[in-house]
């Protein structure tokens, strides 16, 4: 059950890639604290589910699924049309989890996988935080917080991923740079960098690609969603009130 009063209720929030792994715990977190959560997806069946789990949860909020690509500004553009057409407000809170890999060597990479995989993590990330904070500022939303799912990959590096490592270390330094510049608004915005997260993305690493992580991980074992979305909770809710610009790992202690 959602808690009648928890740290986040009465907000309305965004988040993106919710139709699956973080993004979907995240929006669990998010609505188990009183938010009103709007699930957005490339997916929208996967959105729709996310949703109905959500509605299952109970509360007093209504949620709401909508369909989007965050590759595509005109498709960002009707989504925040859509969320402030359905509740009257833009998001004061936003969560930028979609993404993708597309992994190959860098000998190997092909454009194609390199323009997606930037598309989607890094212009999709720009797209929807661009989108939101101006309804932010039209609406007079008084405190918002936006975080962004990097990667600790983004500042490892790692075999097979010059596309991915690029895209998420180029969402920290995105971040930062937001941080400042919204801050006279009230506006926070920081990142959470995940180190293996147990996820329909890690389904395809090959075993003896997993076998050699776990051997990296202090902790000895992937994380779960659920153990990155309380840490996102941490910077929508007030209990972060003086933190922006941050990028907090959340990798069993994985940093080499
Ligand atoms: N780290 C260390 N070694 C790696 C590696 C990695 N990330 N990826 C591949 N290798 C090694 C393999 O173990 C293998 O070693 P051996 O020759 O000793 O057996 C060698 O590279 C060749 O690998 P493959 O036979 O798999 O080569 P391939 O051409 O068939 O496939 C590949 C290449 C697509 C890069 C594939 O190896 C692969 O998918 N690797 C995993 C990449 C990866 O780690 N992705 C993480 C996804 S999860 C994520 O991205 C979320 C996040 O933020 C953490
Ligand atoms: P996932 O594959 O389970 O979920 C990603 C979701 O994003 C899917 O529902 C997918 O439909 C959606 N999506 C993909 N492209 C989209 C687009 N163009 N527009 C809208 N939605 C789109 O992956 P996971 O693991 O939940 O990843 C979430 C975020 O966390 C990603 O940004 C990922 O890079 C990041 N991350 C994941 C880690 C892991 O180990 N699973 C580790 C570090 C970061």
């Amino acid at each position: 059950m959602a808690s009648p009063i928890g740290l986040l209720s009465g907000r309305l929030a965004l988040v993106t890639g919710g139709g699956s792994g973080i993004g979907r715990a995240v929006c669990h977190v998010l609505a188990r604290e009183g938010a009103r959560v709007v699930v957005a997806d490339l997916n929208s069946i996967a959105a729709e589910e996310t949703k109905k789990h959500l509605d299952d949860i109970g509360g007093r909020f209504e949620h709401l699924a909508l369909p989007v690509d965050v590759s595509v500004g005109r498709s960002v553009q009707s989504l925040i049309v859509d969320i402030r057409g359905k509740f009257n407000a833009a998001p004061s809170i936003v969560v930028n989890s979609a993404g993708i890999t597309r992994d190959n060597f860098l000998l190997k990479m092909d454009e194609n996988s390199w323009n997606a995989v930037m598309n989607v993590n890094l212009k999709g990330t720009f797209l929807v935080t661009q989108a939101a904070a101006a309804a932010m500022l039209d609406d007079k939303v008084p405190k918002s917080s936006i975080i962004n799912i990097a990667s600790i990959i983004g500042k490892t590096g790692n075999v097979g991923q010059c596309n991915y490592a690029a895209s998420k270390a180029g969402v920290e330094a995105f971040t930062r740079t937001v941080s400042k510049e919204l801050a006279k608004y009230n506006i926070r915005c920081n990142a959470v960098l995940p180190g293996f997260i147990e996820t329909p993305m890690v389904h395809s690493v090959p075993d003896k690609v997993k076998e050699k992580f776990k051997a990296l991980i202090p902790f000895g074992r992937m994380g779960l969603p659920e153990e990155v979305a309380e840490v996102v909770l941490f910077l929508a809710s007030d209990r972060s009130s003086y933190v922006t610009g941050n990028c907090i790992e959340v990798s069993g202690g994985l940093a080499t």
